[in-house]
């Protein structure tokens, strides 16, 4: 199957020209001036299938590093299985995701991974990687890691956060970090002081503070920044190259900011809660309604700011990405577990459907620009965390994973049960998105060439999808 995509406006990290695109079975073959004869032929005359792309951009298909499809938390699991949230994906653009296999308190890394495969295989819509959550950081854990790069994977979560949970102390993490720096496995963190918000939880509940707000309260960004640094000073010491996931204060950033400065591997990703939505309008919602959005790190106050700083840390590359850190639970039977107890509600908020449409908002609205747009949501990624070359990227060679995005559509964002053309297709009974309007339109998706959207349908299949081995990051300096 032969495809040509034409007219468009190929749009990368570094510019935007108008080009055609041939695809030849799973892979792009060539990006063409427009119209123009390959071999002497009439190339429209001789391929399978042409996709008119005027007035259009076309990029290369998201990359969504941070998903969690049914993580076991909270004494629930996020709420989209492989099958449903990679299709919500799909319609959103992202056709490619790297999920976190889980390494539970008491298994063995090789057990939590095997899992993960088997949640995942023959289910997926989209291309699909893991990184792997240490979360019983051992002897055995140590020495799995060694065979973790063989696996296709290249990265590992440790959590400063949830004691009891996927907690690790300090002298596990320094562990870990030596462990990166021999191996090139990128360390990601999810930096907050765990210890510390537990403490404060204590006494928020014990003062009759009960409300999903005090979930923000307790989480107070000078622990996220104290553990940042942390994580940093101990990356520093032992020369592992740190990924610092979910980050949302301000004051984070400048952490990360300040390493950058100093030549240090130490990357952070932000997500779309933290770019728009708030404490005081979203966790601060009347009643338990702000349950719908208990994430952690959580939403910061607006007021102070956190925002607008993290939209200009896009523009800075004090920040270099944006990833949806998905991990949906509905409200009905999963976040009604914290009715009375902000704590017990289980955290995440899904968007792997919406980041591509939320931070195209940012090209409309100023704060980006169309170029930084594609390194953020596919480019980036790719190369973070070792898929660049086959992912994040329209050149000859690469998977032919590829988005036509129509600027002059629109995009309501509503909930689940369709009937007013706002919608989602994610596995929720809400949406943290609710009433978002987007001044542009996924049009068409191609997966490893094969159309799986186009016109408003989907056109995909499950099991379309598959395991991409990654090797090392090739974002490092
Ligand atoms: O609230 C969140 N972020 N849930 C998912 C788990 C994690 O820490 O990333
Ligand atoms: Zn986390
Ligand atoms: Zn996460
Ligand atoms: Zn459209």
């Amino acid at each position: 199957m032969k495809t040509l995509i034409q007219n468009g406006t190929v749009v990368s990290a570094t510019g935007r020209v108008q080009a055609d695109v041939l695809i030849d079975g799973e892979v792009i073959v060539a990006v063409l001036a427009p119209g123009s004869a390959l071999l002497g032929n009439d190339l429209a005359a001789s391929v399978d299938r042409v996709i008119d792309a005027a007035g259009k951009y076309v990029i290369p298909g998201g990359v969504d590093a941070h998903t969690h499809m049914q993580l076991p938390f909270g004494g629930t699991a996020a709420s989209d299985t492989f099958e449903t949230g990679t299709r919500a994906a799909a319609w959103g653009g992202t056709t490619t995701i790297v999920d976190f296999a889980v390494q539970s308190y008491g298994q063995r890394v090789f057990d939590g991974l095997a899992a993960w495969h088997e949640k995942a295989a023959g289910n997926c819509a989209i291309d699909y990687g893991f990184h792997q959550i240490i979360g019983d950081l051992n002897e055995d854990s140590l020495q799995a890691m060694d065979g973790l790069l063989g696996e296709g994977i290249s990265s590992f979560k440790l959590f400063m956060a949830y004691p009891g949970v996927f907690y690790s102390d300090d002298a596990q993490i320094l562990r870990a970090m030596q462990k990166s720096a021999d191996t090139g496995l990128m360390t990601m963190m999810h930096a907050e002081n765990g210890p510390a918000i537990d403490v404060l939880v204590k006494q928020l509940l014990a003062e009759g503070k009960t409300d999903p707000y005090f979930h923000g309260v307790a989480r107070a960004w000078q622990l996220e920044e104290e553990a940042t640094h942390r994580a940093i000073m101990l990356a520093n010491l032992t020369g592992a190259p740190l990924y610092v996931v979910h980050v949302s204060a301000k004051q984070a950033v400048e952490q990360i900011a300040t390493a950058r400065d100093l030549g240090q591997n130490v990357f952070g990703e932000t997500c779309p809660q933290y770019l728009y939505l708030s404490l005081e309008e979203n966790l601060g919602a009347p009643g338990f309604e702000g349950a719908k959005w208990v994430c952690s790190t959580p939403l910061r106050s607006r007021a102070e700011g956190h925002q607008d700083h993290l939209w200009q840390s896009l523009r800075t590359n004090d920040i270099q990405m944006v990833s949806t850190d998905h991990c949906p639970f509905c409200m009905k039977g999963q976040k009604e577990l914290g009715l009375g107890d902000f704590s017990k509600i289980p955290n995440g908020i899904g968007s792997v459907e919406h980041r591509l449409d939320l931070l195209y908002q940012g090209v409309v609205n100023g704060r980006i620009s169309l170029e930084r747009w594609v390194e953020i949501t596919s480019t980036t990624p790719a190369r973070m965390f070792g898929l660049y070359g086959r992912k994040g990227v329209i050149q000859p060679g690469a998977d032919g994973d590829i988005v036509i995005y129509d600027p002059n559509g629109h995009t309501s964002i509503g909930l689940p049960v369709d009937g007013n053309g706002k919608t989602h297709h994610m596995n929720m009974d809400h949406s943290a998105w609710e009433g978002y309007e987007i001044d542009g339109h996924v049009d068409t998706v191609l997966s490893r060439g094969k159309v799986i959207i186009d016109d408003n349908s989907y056109l995909g299949a499950r099991g379309d999808g598959r395991f991409v081995k990654r090797g090392l990051s090739q974002y490092l300096i």
